[in-house]
């Protein structure tokens, strides 16, 4: 990066000799006479260092800095004087000189002082792309380091700023309105409204109103204009969740939307045209729903153009950790408690809980855990039975009798092997407690370890 240098002096030999000297060094040099012209410059500029003569015609340096400082708080500015008493120097310090120089002085005396400006310049530029970095992470709004998550930030990151479609799919509680609201926050829409629509909570007769609006006189009861959230989300996105619930008829009116971007308010003839965004989310299975004719097919691949998966959290278990440990230190201090954490064991109980409700099921989890403990960390005593209890009987999946049959002593080793393996597991492989678990002796278990080869 080349280091811009600008001199103020008013004396025209000094000011050749300086640049002459700055530019041998491979400074890029910028001159001016005074600080009228100084204070153009800088704006002009930005400058990284400012060096001034103390003495000039139209004012004096201590006034340079200041209004130096007041335009660019980062320009690093030195003073140069032949006039060089305490009392100035320390004038130039308080206004906020980074150095002082008296004439005459030697050029390697000059380029130390810059030197070192630039040493100061650089922390500062390094501090400052840290902090942006620090606060970007902070602003990180979806959480997560699984390959799929990371996935989704990236599709979020390119089409946040485009005018496509977006429709959201996943189970309930996986985050399929935080991506609707992060992809209007990243988008240059953020300014206008998010408007979110639940299409499943709202019936139809009023859905249709509460969306496109009505005129006055529209209907009994419709005493004054008023319009839909379709018109109130003009220039901004529109977020038409659990689209899956939402009625054949409806679903045809929200096509022309879609289509047009036009419609008219209940009782109307105008049409009226908006700029909307248009995202929408459901965890219902669409293409099942357009087969059994529930969903229209032309809606649905309107909707389709840009798809975003979330997958459930028990496909993605590497971030239930990170999941967990952010609600709880969130949660925490929110209602002022001193939960500091999670032992490794409930830890592990956590990551291995399959979380039908996913993060929101999480979330309210967590908000209980944190309420009953008040303080300390959390162990195992402390999780509820229901996520204790669906560890071990989850964990041995369903058993499916397939229609050509099944050799009934090989089927039943195979339970034996799973739940022994089990509960070793969960015994940490000391015998003795997974012997308990499973209600054998000791040797009785080793016995059947033995026989099916599990002992090594
Ligand atoms: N990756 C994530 N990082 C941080 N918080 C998350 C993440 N995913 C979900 N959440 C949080 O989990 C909760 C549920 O998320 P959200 O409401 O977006 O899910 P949803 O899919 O819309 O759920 P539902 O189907 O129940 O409406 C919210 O509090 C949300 O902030
Ligand atoms: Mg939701």
């Amino acid at each position: 990066m080349d280091c811009k240098v600008l001199i103020v002096e008013d004396e025209e030999t000094s000011r050749v000799c300086l640049t002459d000297m700055l530019e041998l060094e491979n400074y890029k040099v910028y001159t001016v006479a005074g600080g009228e012209e100084a204070k153009k410059l800088v704006e002009d500029v930005s400058p990284h260092i400012v060096l001034t003569d103390l003495k000039l015609l139209d004012m004096n340096g201590i006034e340079v800095i200041r209004a130096v400082k007041d335009i660019s708080p980062k320009t690093i500015c030195i003073v140069i004087t032949g006039y060089a008493t305490i009392e100035t120097a320390v004038e130039a310090m308080k206004a906020g000189a980074f150095s002082y120089l008296k004439k005459p002085f030697r050029r390697e005396e000059l380029l130390v002082t810059l030197k070192k400006a630039q040493e100061v310049l650089a922390i500062q530029e390094e501090n400052d792309s840290l902090k942006l970095k620090l606060q970007k992470q902070r602003e990180q709004s979806i959480l997560g380091t699984s390959p799929q998550i990371q996935t989704v930030r990236d599709i979020i990151k390119k089409v946040a700023d485009t005018d496509s479609t977006v429709l959201i799919l996943g189970e309930s509680g996986t985050g399929k309105e935080l991506v609707a609201k992060e992809l209007h926050r990243q988008s240059s829409r953020s300014g206008n409204p998010f408007i979110p629509i639940n299409c499943g909570a709202i019936p139809e007769e009023l859905l249709e109103s509460e969306l496109f609006g009505y005129e006055k006189g529209a209907f009994t009861g419709a005493i004054a204009t008023k319009i839909g959230r379709f018109e109130a989300a003009d220039k901004g996105t529109v977020f038409l969740d659990e689209i899956g619930d939402m009625s054949v008829g409806l679903q045809v009116k929200i096509l022309r939307v879609l289509q047009e971007r036009e419609f008219e308010r209940i009782g109307g003839r105008k049409s009226i045209k908006v700029d909307i965004r248009i995202i929408a989310a459901t965890n219902q299975d669409l293409e099942r729903a357009v087969a059994e004719k529930r969903f229209r097919e032309d809606l649905y691949y309107r909707l389709n153009v840009i798809p975003i998966s979330l997958p459930p959290l028990r496909e993605r278990r590497e971030d239930i950790p990170l999941l967990a440990t952010h609600f709880l230190e969130t949660i925490s201090t929110k209602k002022n408690k001193k939960v500091t954490g999670i032992d490794p064991e409930a830890m592990k109980i956590l990551e291995e809980y399959d979380w039908p409700g996913n993060v929101r099921e999480m979330v309210n989890l967590i908000e209980r855990l944190v309420v009953l403990k008040e303080n300390g960390t959390i162990t195992v005593d402390d999780l509820p039975a229901s996520i204790l209890k669906k560890k071990l009987t989850t964990s041995l999946e369903p058993f499916h009798l397939p229609t050509e049959g099944v050799d009934f002593n090989t089927a039943v080793d195979d339970f034996e092997r799973k739940l022994i393996k089990i509960a070793l597991h969960k015994a940490d492989g000391v015998k003795k407690k997974a012997a308990d678990f499973l209600n054998l002796n000791r040797t009785t278990l080793i016995e059947k370890m033995k026989r099916k080869g599990l002992l090594n």
